[in-house]
């Protein structure tokens, strides 16, 4: 199966990097790729009628993959520029978009007690418009983030590795049993 890891944020410590790596290797079965969204320039209807060869590309990737995963901090209660930038380009022609009937689920985390929640929500909203097949399930928030990665980088706390897998594995059959592959 092929994945899309979408990541909120790209600075050297990014915790939403570190989870998306880790999902990388957890699905080593799979295909994953981490997009590099930070590289996309900002949507414009100009540059939408001209595609700057990265925006083609990534165009393609979010077509040819068999679902999305989200890994995103929350930025005063809400998306990520970054993120939110690479769903408008995804999102063209409305409502026949690449977005359309592709499986996409969300992890979020924060420092906070309610571990990106506004951010989550948002992201479903914004998904929706674009008719994406948005996995319904138990919400995957991570809070005191920083606890939950050791100094290696790794995710060191079990509890919050169980939740992700569970999520992941379930979303794996979700996007196998509802997915449109072409
Ligand atoms: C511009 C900005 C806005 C933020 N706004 C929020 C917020 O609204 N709620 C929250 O819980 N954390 C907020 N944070 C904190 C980050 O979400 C948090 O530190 C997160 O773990 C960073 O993830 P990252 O390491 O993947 O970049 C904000 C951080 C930045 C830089």
């Amino acid at each position: 199966m092929k994945l899309l890891l979408l990541s909120g944020s790209f600075h050297s410590k990014s915790k939403s990097l570190l989870i998306a790596s880790y999902i990388k290797n957890y699905l080593k079965d799979h295909d994953c790729d981490i997009s590099a969204l930070n590289t996309l320039p900002f949507y414009s209807e100009d540059l939408n009628l001209d595609k700057p060869d990265n925006v083609t590309e990534f165009l393609r990737s979010v077509d040819k993959c068999d679902g999305i995963i989200c890994i995103t901090p929350e930025y005063n209660h809400s998306i990520p520029a970054v993120l939110k930038n690479s769903i408008d380009w995804a999102s063209r022609p409305a409502f026949k978009s690449p977005l359309k009937e592709k499986p996409v689920t969300f992890i979020t985390q924060a420092e906070g007690s309610v571990g990106g929640a506004r951010a989550q929500a948002h992201l479903k909203l914004v998904l929706d418009s674009t008719l994406s097949i948005i996995f319904p399930s138990h919400e995957l928030m991570i809070t005191s983030v920083s606890k939950m990665v050791d100094e290696n980088g790794d995710i060191s706390d079990p509890d919050t590795k169980r939740r992700i897998i569970n999520h992941l594995d379930a979303f794996i059959v979700f996007t196998k049993r509802f997915g449109v592959s072409d």
